[in-house]
């Protein structure tokens, strides 16, 4: 995977999917701005990858907030010249029908999930602009594509990431600037278990339910995502533009019965 001396700035970098793609980005040979709201992880991952020979650093930040979202743009700038590539990951899962949302829970899947995307595309444009190169891939969802229970403001949030990138790509690549997606299934992370308190079963019981019903008859890794984003930050993928990589080990192709 060449990403040797890319910089790359994550977010959402520190736990899951994010975090797996720190790894990865950093031994192979990345320069990493990785960003959150998980401090005392955070701190912990970059040292951990810093004393193995990787260069990670960590940056506090709120993505729904422009300052942190600026401030993270910056300080990659600052520290390494440039900004090759951004994964704009960091999200937030809320399960609930419509009709038992709450306005407090609306505004944070809107304002994590669809703003602070549109912040990091809106601050890290300008940059790869300028060096008249760039990627951006942002983590979208299955919930995108398919009706998913009891999620629907989550879906639509990762659906208007979506719409975004695609329109993304008729404004900016002509600058050289490329976008690009990844659209988990059921990835094992922190926020998946989260998402199985208040069933009545034990999440193992669960995950292994799940898994059968997938045809590769397993769930998602972290390592799974991040290979694939490795790969679309690389310059051999420099003709993929303005398309989302589904990763849900054949979901999607399951007959509806
Ligand atoms: N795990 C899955 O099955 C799955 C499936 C589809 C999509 N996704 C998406 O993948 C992405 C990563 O999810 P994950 O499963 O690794 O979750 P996770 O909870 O393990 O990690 C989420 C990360 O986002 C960060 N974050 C949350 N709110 C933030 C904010 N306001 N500002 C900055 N950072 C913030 C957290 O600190 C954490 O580092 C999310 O966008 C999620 O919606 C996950």
């Amino acid at each position: 995977m060449h990403l040797k001396d890319k910089v790359i700035l994550i977010t959402g970098g520190t736990s899951g999917i994010g975090e797996a793609c720190t790894e990865l980005f950093c031994r192979h040979g990345a320069k990493v701005v990785t960003m959150s709201i998980q401090q005392q992880e955070g701190e912990a991952l970059a040292q951990r990858l810093c004393d193995e020979g990787g260069t990670c650093l960590f940056h506090y930040g709120d993505t729904s907030k422009e300052a942190d979202v600026k401030a993270a743009v910056d300080l990659a700038v600052a520290k390494f010249g440039r900004l090759d590539c951004v994964h704009a990951n960091a999200g937030v899962l809320r399960n609930q029908k419509i009709t038992d949302i709450t306005l407090d829970d609306f505004h944070l899947l809107i304002n994590v999930n669809l703003l602070g995307p549109v912040l990091v595309a809106k601050h890290a444009i300008p940059v790869m602009e300028r060096q008249g190169k760039g990627v951006i891939c942002f983590t979208t969802s299955v919930a995108a594509d398919i009706g998913f229970p009891a999620h629907a403001v989550y879906a639509a949030s990762k659906a208007g990431v979506v719409a975004m990138m695609r329109s993304l790509t008729t404004d900016h690549s002509p600058q050289g600037v490329r976008f690009v997606g990844v659209s988990p299934g059921t990835i094992d992370t922190p926020m998946l278990a989260a998402s199985c308190e208040g069933f009545s079963k034990p999440k193992d019981e669960l995950y292994a339910e799940v898994a059968k019903k997938i045809p590769v008859q397993r769930m998602g890794k972290p390592a799974d995502v991040a290979n694939v984003v490795g790969f679309l930050f690389t310059d051999e993928a420099g003709f993929v533009n303005g398309s989302i990589v589904h990763l849900e080990g054949g979901t999607r192709c399951l007959p509806p019965w």
